[in-house]
């Protein structure tokens, strides 16, 4: 019996490493049942199926693997954490195909967010990858939609994240929006590039916590708060961002970098702005605050913003009536360096104030 075992053994590490070396075998993912055998192919094709709820679909990839999304996938509705899916590996290529990712959003959208009401699965979309990410299509995500968190270098391009039924009360909203902190893409990686993305929502396009070298260029975000670096918390850096060609429409806020009242020990580093649209402001077009979560309250100095510019290429600003254009609320001493506002063309709405800030040039109100 013992020799026999041993055998059963010395055969099954015999078949794991002859498993290894053919990696590039072609696996299918047609249920959760699938993943464990499919992710050992450095091919991966997910069918259309529906996750059963209160799991998550998570792919643990082989290095260099490419997966082809070829059918719609569906999540059963259930009030749970999350999140719905997650994905990691290094050097991926994740091609979307455009087929639709429907988180169920009008089950769990009571207008209350993730700080109240039913607990909603969130994120939506946890991406761990390095590569490049195509043509996903997010529909209806329960709260946050992206989580990205790359460890290398990651290139995001024409993904969409269509939540604009939330924009609408439901029968569990009362009078609100129904979707609420549905973030588009939240951000803690470096080296990331978002590209030709659209996001319809309730909350930022863009939220970037931590990063250095990040650029979001030639996307379009409406009815959500637009395009933000932050909220800034303690002991975290952002630089080297660089936001082209972007069109923000009718959003709340526009461009915005606001920093926790009591963060400590940050910074937020060389940001430049660069041939954007906004258009249809509703509350602020720009909004740079360190009284974080108020817009204009007391301002904290514990991050320090530095190298702010809007240049080169004109960004230009339509501020709604009643919306402000441009306001600046930085704590005593923390918002420094050189801030070439020479590109900002604002039009509309009225003239916020500007705190605490003697070194923004090429711009009034
Ligand atoms: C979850 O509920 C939403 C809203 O009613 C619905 O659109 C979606 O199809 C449901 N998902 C499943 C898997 O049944
Ligand atoms: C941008 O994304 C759209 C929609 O996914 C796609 O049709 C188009 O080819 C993309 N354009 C570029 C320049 O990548
Ligand atoms: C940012 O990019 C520069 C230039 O490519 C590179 O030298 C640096 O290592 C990058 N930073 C990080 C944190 O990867
Ligand atoms: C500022 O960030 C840009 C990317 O947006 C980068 O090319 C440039 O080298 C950075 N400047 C400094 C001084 O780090
Ligand atoms: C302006 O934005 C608000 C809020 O998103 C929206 O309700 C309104 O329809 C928009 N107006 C125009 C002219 O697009």
């Amino acid at each position: 019996m013992f020799p026999l075992l041993g055998l059963g053994f010395l055969v099954a590490g015999i078949s794991a490493v002859t498993a290894a070396g053919s990696s590039s075998c072609t696996g299918t993912i047609s249920s959760l049942n699938d993943v464990s055998s499919a992710i050992k192919c450095t091919t991966v094709n997910i069918n259309a199926f529906t996750v059963p709820a209160g799991q998550t679909f998570e792919l643990q990839l082989l290095d260099g693997t490419t997966v082809n999304v070829l059918g719609d996938i569906q999540f059963g509705n259930m009030s749970w954490a999350g999140p719905l899916f997650q994905v990691g590996g290094n050097d991926i290529t994740f091609n979307g195909n455009n087929k639709k990712w429907d988180g169920g959003g009008p089950f769990y959208w009571d207008g209350q967010g993730t700080n109240a009401g039913i607990t909603k699965p969130h994120p939506m979309m946890g991406i761990y990858i390095s590569g490049t990410l195509n043509d996903v299509y997010v529909v209806n995500s329960p709260a946050h939609a992206f989580s990205i968190g790359n460890p290398g270098p990651l290139t995001i391009s024409g993904v969409t994240i269509d939540d604009s039924q939330g924009n609408y009360p439901n029968s569990q909203s009362g009078k609100n929006s129904a979707g609420r902190n549905t973030d588009g893409f939240d951000v803690g990686g470096s080296n990331l590039i978002i590209q030709n993305s659209t996001v319809l929502n309730q909350d930022d396009c863009l939220a970037i916590g931590r990063g250095t070298n990040i650029t979001f260029a030639d996307n379009y975000c409406e009815y959500g708060h637009g395009i933000s670096i932050g909220s800034i918390s303690s002991n975290v850096v952002v630089s080297n961002v660089e936001i082209s060609g972007n069109n923000v429409v009718s959003s709340a806020y526009s461009f915005r970098i606001k920093t926790d009242a009591s963060a400590t020990n940050s910074m937020v580093q060389n940001v430049t702005y660069t041939a954007n649209t906004a258009t249809n402001c509703t509350y602020y077009g720009v909004l740079i605050t360190q009284s974080y979560p108020a817009n204009m309250g007391t301002p904290g100095n514990g991050v320090t913003i530095s190298d702010i510019n809007f240049n080169p290429g004109t960004t230009s600003l339509t501020a709604n009536s009643g919306a402000y254009r441009v306001a600046v609320n930085c704590g005593s001493g923390s918002c420094i360096g050189n801030w070439d506002w020479s590109g900002l063309h604002t039009s509309g709405g009225k003239a916020g104030s500007i705190v605490n800030n003697n070194v923004i040039t090429g711009f009034t109100q």
